[in-house]
């Protein structure tokens, strides 16, 4: 690959001095948008006794009072928007599990400062002018499906616009297409694996260079198996609706050593999840953003209930955030113990035998919640394999995790397959 250096873009290009004088007068410009054109900013700054005069420094931005999904439900659908609805240029929306959406819009500026932050995602990812990019991501209000393709257009990509589902047509079109990247989410990337199988194609004789995925917390194992299975780069792309969509943080294909936030538009703070207060780099806990030059819907410390670390910059001069672990509200906590999906996934993935599909059930039995763990087996695995590979992982999960869970190791190709963001946890407990 060309020495990627030469290709950076003037936000990538900073010193690390130059970077912090402009979030600092990015900041400030954005908490006086927000605080005066948004009822709600103003009302929450007001109660909590500050002013946007009052940041002076990037530290001063902790004074600030956070802002929570529930904050932007009760201003659905346009109360949180700080322009004109004239100057609204397209709405996203992001599904929540309960009640209302959240609804987003962009101004032109919004979108176009969008679309350059996935093109600078995307050439991170190792992709260059003239590639193919298969964006299999949905299409419609999720952010996922337009967000990448726009980014792709505006690196000098082709895209194909496969989106989300007829699982045997996107192998046929990946086959005769022959796109060199593909965005989608890890989970439905499993999900084409085995249609790859299926029709008897070898998934490692793709035209495929690289994937880019996000969307939904996976693992450095689940990199492990995407690569072999498919002999690509897997690099990992995190965004929410809320701050932009995809190409909020994104990792470098040549160190693979977590995501560099482009906090040269999105400010990052990590803080307790119970407290608030602001932790020190380094230590693990939720992940907070500010949007720096953002119109039509400026975020101020807003809460994204993901868990994460940050680290100092590597491949570009921005913080990293590490994978992420799981979202605060993915948590599972069994008598007494913190638990996320993805340190199953990770137990899942070592033990063979079993297939990378799982699913986490959890019951009540009598007073006390219980959780199984669901692993589909491999089609080749005997009886005797499954049977160790049960005992295997709830021997991973009792050593690493200190819980014991059920594990029922079921037939091949009986787990819900992804077809966009899977869904690991099945809550069966009465409400
Ligand atoms: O999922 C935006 C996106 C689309 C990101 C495509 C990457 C690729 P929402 O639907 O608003 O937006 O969901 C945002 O998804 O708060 C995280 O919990 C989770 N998430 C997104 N990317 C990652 C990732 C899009 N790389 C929520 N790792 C976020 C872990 C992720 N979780």
């Amino acid at each position: 690959m060309a020495d990627a250096t030469e290709l950076l873009d003037s936000g990538e290009r900073l010193a690390p001095e130059a970077l912090r004088e402009l979030q600092l007068e990015r900041l400030r410009r954005s908490l006086r948008h927000a605080y005066d054109n948004v009822p709600f900013y103003r009302e929450s700054f007001d109660k909590a006794g500050v002013h946007p005069d009052d940041c002076r420094s990037l530290g001063d931005l902790a004074r600030f009072p956070f802002t929570t999904k529930a904050d932007l439900r009760q201003n659905y659908p346009y109360g949180m928007f700080a322009v004109p609805q004239d100057r609204i240029r397209r709405i996203h929306a992001s599904s929540g599990t309960t009640g209302r959406p959240t609804v987003v819009g962009y101004t032109d500026a919004d979108l176009s400062l969008w679309s350059d932050m996935v093109a600078r995602s995307i050439r991170a990812a190792g992709g260059r002018p003239g590639d193919k990019v298969h964006v299999a991501y949905g299409y419609g209000l999720f952010t996922g499906g337009l967000g990448a393709h726009y980014g792709a257009e505006r690196l000098g990509c082709t895209v194909i616009p496969a989106s989300g589902g007829m699982t045997a047509r996107q192998v046929q079109l990946i086959q005769d297409l022959r796109p060199e990247i593909i965005m989608v989410t890890p989970s439905y990337m499993l999900t084409l694996l085995d249609e790859f199988e299926r029709q008897g194609v070898d998934p490692r004789g793709t035209s495929l260079r690289v994937g880019i995925f996000g969307a939904e917390p996976w693992t450095e194992r689940m990199r492990r198996e995407i690569e072999e299975r498919f002999a690509i780069d897997a690099v990992d792309i995190y965004g929410l609706s809320e701050v932009i969509g995809p190409g909020v943080a994104q990792e470098c294909v040549e160190t693979k050593d977590g995501l560099h936030v482009w906090e040269d538009h999105f400010f990052p703070e990590i803080v307790d999840p119970i407290t608030g207060e602001v932790l020190p780099e380094g230590e693990e806990g939720e992940l907070v953003f500010t949007s720096l030059t953002k119109e039509a819907m400026p975020v101020i410390r807003y809460r994204t209930r993901d868990l994460t670390r940050l680290l100092p910059g590597t491949a570009r001069v921005f913080r990293r955030m590490e994978k992420i672990t799981g979202r605060s509200d993915d948590m599972v906590i069994l008598r007494g113990v913190n638990l996320f999906p993805t340190q199953i996934e990770e137990i899942v993935l070592r033990i063979p035998g079993v297939a990378p599909h799982f699913q986490l059930r959890l019951t009540r039995e009598g007073r006390l919640d219980a959780l199984t763990v669901r692993a589909e087996a491999r089609p080749d695995a005997s009886q005797e394999t499954r049977d160790a590979a049960a005992q295997a992982i709830a021997a991973a999960v009792k050593d690493g995790i200190g819980v014991s869970v059920a594990v029922e190791i079921v037939e091949p190709e009986s787990l819900e397959r992804s077809v966009g963001k899977i869904r690991r946890i099945e809550d069966l407990r009465p409400r």
